[in-house]
């Protein structure tokens, strides 16, 4: 629990620097990285207390108290309540002035156990937890990195298997029953809902899987990822069914292009930020033309969930430091025709950015 105890001591290092009195958290990958404890929201207050200074404790249902005890009590005094108690006012009597107190609450609590906390602190304005915890949650260390690499490279497994499994007829929610099934097979779960996006279908990025079946000459544009050990990873490769035209090399090559062109960026500066990384790519694909059809940010951070900080898109100037994972993963949509996205996970070591997803990037025609 030495983990744990770090890392809350770290967080009251910060609450103290940016003078906030407490840190609330819900059910979330918050909770889980600041106690351990890994668990759904419901409507019965879950809610970990993280005072300035001095030990942080757990308000939790009694029914949950038992899975709680094992992995909270050497670094949280627990507060059970039962389901005739108030645990609002519970949590406010555990707190004892409530005059101008500055607390920073988790951007995920649910909205009616954030207003049943606004009633018990009248004259508290909840700010949100990002300020408190993102820079600690981006610095990953080498434990994160590793079970991060493992997660990636369930998902190179993954499309392997995918590769050498598509063909002409198969509709994309069928591909994308197979990839779930996969995900749970080599590691714990999926860590979001897989996108298979065939022919036309392709030009939406967040399509939502339907019942079209593929044909001969589609590019499928595929992206998943697994949860393992409670981190994730995000691949996407859009692999061709057939022949691909001229025109489908040449948005492949560029998308392809753009993603070792931001890649290579954080090579060459090891100051590189977000909107820098953006650009890089961003300027592969204006040069080939493409520029308007490039229609998202770059990437995004990555770790205990699939998207948080740091963002790589422009206005983030921030330079990215040590630690720091996140995806490259460019894109360029034809509406009626196609899209390619090529997307990997990256993370910055000692050593240089290192990628933790590997499978190929060349254009691969089945
Ligand atoms: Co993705
Ligand atoms: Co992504």
């Amino acid at each position: 629990m030495e983990l744990i105890a770090n890392r809350v001591s770290k967080l009251q290092e910060i609450m103290h620097r940016e003078s906030f009195d407490y840190l609330f958290l819900g059910p979330s990958a918050n909770m889980f990285y600041f106690s351990g404890l890994q668990t759904s929201p419901d409507e019965r207050l879950q809610l970990i207390i993280v005072p300035a200074e001095g030990r942080p404790s757990a308000v939790l249902p009694e029914m949950y108290l038992a899975k709680a005890e094992s992995i909270l009590s050497d670094n949280f005094s627990l507060i059970p309540w039962s389901d005739q108690n108030d645990p609002f006012q519970l949590t406010a009597s555990r707190i004892p002035d409530k005059g101008k107190l500055r607390i920073a609450i988790d951007n995920t609590l649910r909205a009616d156990h954030l207003i049943g906390l606004g009633k018990v602190f009248p004259e508290v304005e909840f700010e949100t937890a990002s300020v408190l915890v993102d820079a600690l949650r981006v610095q990953k260390d080498e434990q994160e990195i590793k079970l991060m690499h493992e997660a990636g490279k369930i998902a190179d497994q993954v499309m392997l298997k995918v590769q050498n499994t598509i063909k002409p007829g198969m509709s994309e929610k069928e591909l994308v029953a197979f990839i779930e099934f996969e995900y749970k097979k080599l590691g714990d779960d999926i860590s979001f809902k897989p996108i298979v996006a065939s022919g036309p279908n392709g030009a939406q990025p967040h399509h939502s899987p339907g019942d079209r079946r593929f044909e001969k000459g589609d590019f499928i544009v595929i992206d998943c990822g697994a949860l393992y050990k409670g981190y994730c990873s995000d691949i996407t490769r859009t692999l061709c069914l057939g022949q691909a035209t001229e025109e489908m090399k040449k948005v492949y090559n560029t998308v392809r292009d753009a993603n070792e062109g931001a890649f290579q960026a954080f090579v060459n500066n090891d100051q590189l930020s977000g909107e820098e990384a953006d650009q890089a790519a961003r300027k592969v694909i204006t040069d080939a033309g493409y520029g308007d059809f490039f229609i998202h940010r770059l990437g995004h951070g990555i770790g205990l969930e699939v998207h948080e900080a740091p963002y790589l898109v422009e206005g983030n100037s921030t330079p990215f430091s040590k630690g720091a994972a996140f995806t490259i993963e460019p894109g360029i949509y034809l509406s009626g025709k196609f899209g390619v996205r090529i997307e990997d996970v990256a993370v910055l070591t000692d050593r240089g950015p290192q990628r933790l997803t590997a499978f190929p990037r060349e254009l691969i025609e089945i």
